[in-house]
């Protein structure tokens, strides 16, 4: 399923964007900017057909998380077009930098960092690199949009706007790249959130098919993005006194800047406690938990669904599409902030803080 397609109906100042970049030496960075259903991913499938053809060496940077074309879902992925496509999905991976979530507000240092790498990454082998985003350019989206523009220094950054709405976006981002603004297509049609739930839903599906359960040992794979296993280890005593006093199943908890626990209740009436010095993580909430597998590089070689802890031997047993390579390739597994299931079913966002 796929939310843009390549169109016939192109607005006729498509056109003239065309022109500019032909004219423009090479290699050049290419960013677009709109909001939520304002045409962005159809542009940049007529962009990169139309460059194709014209004989460029095409590179695209897929960072929008929430709708994103290229699988998988909550990472941000390079790929190299070889030939004209009908939907941006159809484009092959070269690689990823894992975000964890399809709601980026939280992680807008990782969405910048990710853009600027993979665009790196694909400089000098591509005369035009395009980068597709958020429709997020409201609050921190702004930001989002400028820390992209900040790092990546987009020789070009195309703005799809209605009717001004875009003008304090525009003027942030002017002084970092220059801005293009195109008109959103009439054609362009909103989809609810509904809708995007179930795009989302065949992408995770796809993804995860056929997929096997690995067994991860995280004495070898540093887990990050968590509190979780830093500092020293609580041991028998403080875990069963925590369990008395809070009348809680206590898995692990670690003393570092302050005492984090994972626990589940026990029917028991919860009692009050200081939140800072004390975080608990309820064991459900690492179920079906989103992890990236990462390599020395920082690049996700790609995704698992965090099915069993045993905090005892530090293992993991993850569902995972990814090969015996790539598992042994992967230096850290990262945690996300999003728990779905394998079928599509989004469980549930976390906040970054949660873990
Ligand atoms: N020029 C066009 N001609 C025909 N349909 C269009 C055109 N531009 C956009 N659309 C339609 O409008 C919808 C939204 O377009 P698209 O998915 O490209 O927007 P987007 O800005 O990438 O959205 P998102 O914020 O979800 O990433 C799609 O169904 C797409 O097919
Ligand atoms: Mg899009």
């Amino acid at each position: 399923m796929n939310k843009a397609t390549y169109t016939v109906d192109v607005p006729g100042d498509r056109f003239g964007v065309l022109e500019i970049i032909a004219e423009h030496e090479k290699p050049l960075k290419l960013m677009l900017v709109g909001g939520v259903d304002s045409g962005k991913t159809t542009l940049l499938t007529f962009l990169v057909n139309s460059l194709v053809e014209s004989g460029l060496d095409v590179a695209v940077v897929d960072s929008d998380v929430g709708q994103k074309g290229i699988l998988p879902p909550a990472t941000i992925s390079l790929a190299f077009p070889s030939g004209k496509v009908s939907a941006v999905s159809e484009l092959e991976p070269f690689a990823h930098y894992f975000i964890g979530t399809t709601s980026p507000a939280q992680y807008v240092g990782e969405m910048a960092v990710g853009v600027k790498k993979l665009a790196d990454l694909a400089s000098g082998q591509a005369d035009i690199v395009v980068v597709d985003t958020t429709g997020f350019v409201t609050g921190v989206g702004i930001d989002m949009k400028r820390l992209k523009a900040e790092l990546l220094r987009p020789d070009f950054t195309i703005v799809l706007e209605r009717s001004g709405e875009m003008e304090s976006l525009k003027r942030i981002l002017s002084p970092y790249t220059r801005v293009l603004t195109l008109s959103v297509s009439d054609r362009a049609r909103p989809h609810s959130p509904e809708e995007r739930r179930l795009i989302r839903a065949a992408k995770w599906r796809e993804y995860f098919s056929g997929a096997g359960t690995v067994d991860v040992d995280l004495k070898e794979v540093v887990p990050t993005g968590t509190e979780l296993f830093h500092g020293s280890p609580l041991g028998v005593e403080a875990k069963e006194l925590l369990e008395s006093v809070f009348g809680w199943m206590v898995f692990a908890g670690w003393r570092g800047r302050h005492y984090i626990v994972v626990k589940a209740d026990s029917g028991k009436l919860p009692r009050h406690f200081n939140r800072s010095a004390l975080h608990a993580v309820d064991f459900e909430k690492l179920s079906n938990l989103l992890v990236g597998f990462i390599d020395e590089s920082g690049l996700c070689r790609g995704l698992g669904i965090l099915k069993w802890l045993n905090f005892h031997e530090m293992r993991a047993q993850v569902l995972t599409p990814l090969g015996d390579e790539d598992l042994s390739e992967s230096v850290e597994m990262r945690f996300g902030r999003i728990r779905v299931l394998e079928n599509g079913e989004e469980l549930g966002l976390l906040r970054r803080e949660e873990l």
